[in-house]
């Protein structure tokens, strides 16, 4: 079988990828810093899989760490590139910890398997928008001045692999800019494990629904939106982790060209007003919330074009709204008796 490098394999993303990855018949292999996030999470894809995925826990900082994984893995045929941190306010208040660290992790991997055929995605964002001109943003829109160091590592990260390729690099390369990925594993065996004071919205809800947290704050309802609080484009985790394979797929087809990059998105925006009345709706759990100060970084409202996905990567998503709640709300009770 195809064996293909998930490096942040162990996190939210990269765990429900790897199990679509086994779904559509790869070999994934796991590579972990463990930095932000459980080792249990192998168990639990055992769980699902039936088997345990080989895993190097590895810093991919550390270069000559990263070239000896390729010399012990080298017959890898594609690389999924999760590792990075991703906390966009965190990356305010320490950008050089952002910038060291999701750049050094890309170019020792990048250099690792240089001059082998490899298939690379690379895990994007749509934080490389800003606060778009016109939505649903399409990916030819301008790629605006990042709101964080955290947006400006993927911007100039999508700008490095495109001058690789363009340079005629041994690898193909596909940059997948998420929307926001929320929910969890129909299993309910893997999900989002936020460390500490969760900042994204799904898991505060969840937490705040299972009594872990008082009440959700709601970062500003003076938008102009309609509700006035801020809209986005959330996707279900195993939508998005589908999106990767789809990639790969692209990838290994004569036609692909060497750089192609995809928004990866529902297509519809919801306001956080609106999450916290539908999380109530699907679940019957009614949700403590105050009306607080706008957060510093947000953008107003942003959702996705996903045409250019659908004809080229052919892929959409599949997963509502409710699905995200339920699948969301049936992990944080699951962690809640079942701590890992
Ligand atoms: C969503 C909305 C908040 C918490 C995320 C990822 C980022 C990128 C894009 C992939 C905002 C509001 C939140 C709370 C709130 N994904 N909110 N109260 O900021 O869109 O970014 O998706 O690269 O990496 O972080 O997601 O869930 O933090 O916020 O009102 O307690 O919910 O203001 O409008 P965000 P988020």
């Amino acid at each position: 079988m195809a064996k293909i490098l998930v490096t942040g394999g162990l996190g939210f993303i990269g765990s429900h990828t790897v199990v679509e990855l086994i779904n559509a018949g790869y070999e994934p292999v796991i590579v972990d810093d463990l930095s932000n996030s459980d080792p249990k999470i192998i168990d639990q894809l055992v769980k699902i899989i039936g088997y345990k995925p080989p895993f190097y826990k590895l810093d991919l900082c550390d270069e000559q760490g990263t070239k000896e994984l390729a010399v012990k893995e080298p017959d890898i045929v594609g690389i999924i590139h999760f590792a990075a941190f991703k906390a966009v306010g965190e990356s305010v208040q320490q950008p050089m910890k952002y910038y060291r660290n999701n750049f050094y992790s890309l170019l020792n991997i990048l250099n690792a398997y240089d001059g082998k055929p490899v298939n690379f995605v690379f895990s994007s964002s749509c934080t490389v928008y800003g606060q778009p001109d016109n939505l649903p943003v399409t990916e030819s829109a301008p790629v605006k001045t990042a709101e964080s160091p955290y947006g400006n590592t993927k911007q100039i990260a999508e700008e490095m692999l495109m001058d690789m390729q363009k340079a005629g690099s041994s690898y193909k390369v596909i940059s997948l800019r998420y929307f926001n990925p929320v929910g969890a594993h129909p299993t309910a065996l893997i999900g989002e494990l936020p460390i500490g004071v969760p900042q994204n919205l799904f898991p505060f809800i969840t937490q705040t629904a299972i009594g872990k947290r008082e009440k959700i704050t709601v970062f500003g309802d003076d938008y102009n939106t309609p509700d006035g609080s801020c809209i986005r484009d959330y996707i279900h985790v195993v939508d998005l982790a589908k999106a990767h394979v789809a990639a790969l797929k692209l990838m290994e087809t004569e036609t692909f060209k060497g750089y192609d990059v995809f928004n990866i998105g529902t297509g519809k925006g919801s306001s956080v007003l609106e999450v916290i009345h539908a999380f109530e709706q699907s679940t019957g759990e009614k949700l403590n919330y105050q009306i607080g100060p706008r957060r510093g970084g947000d953008i107003e409202q942003v959702w996705g074009d996903v045409t250019k996905s659908k004809k080229v990567l052919k892929w959409k998503t599949e997963l509502d709204l409710d699905t995200m709640m339920q699948s969301a709300w049936d992990w944080e009770k699951y962690i809640a008796q079942n701590p890992l």
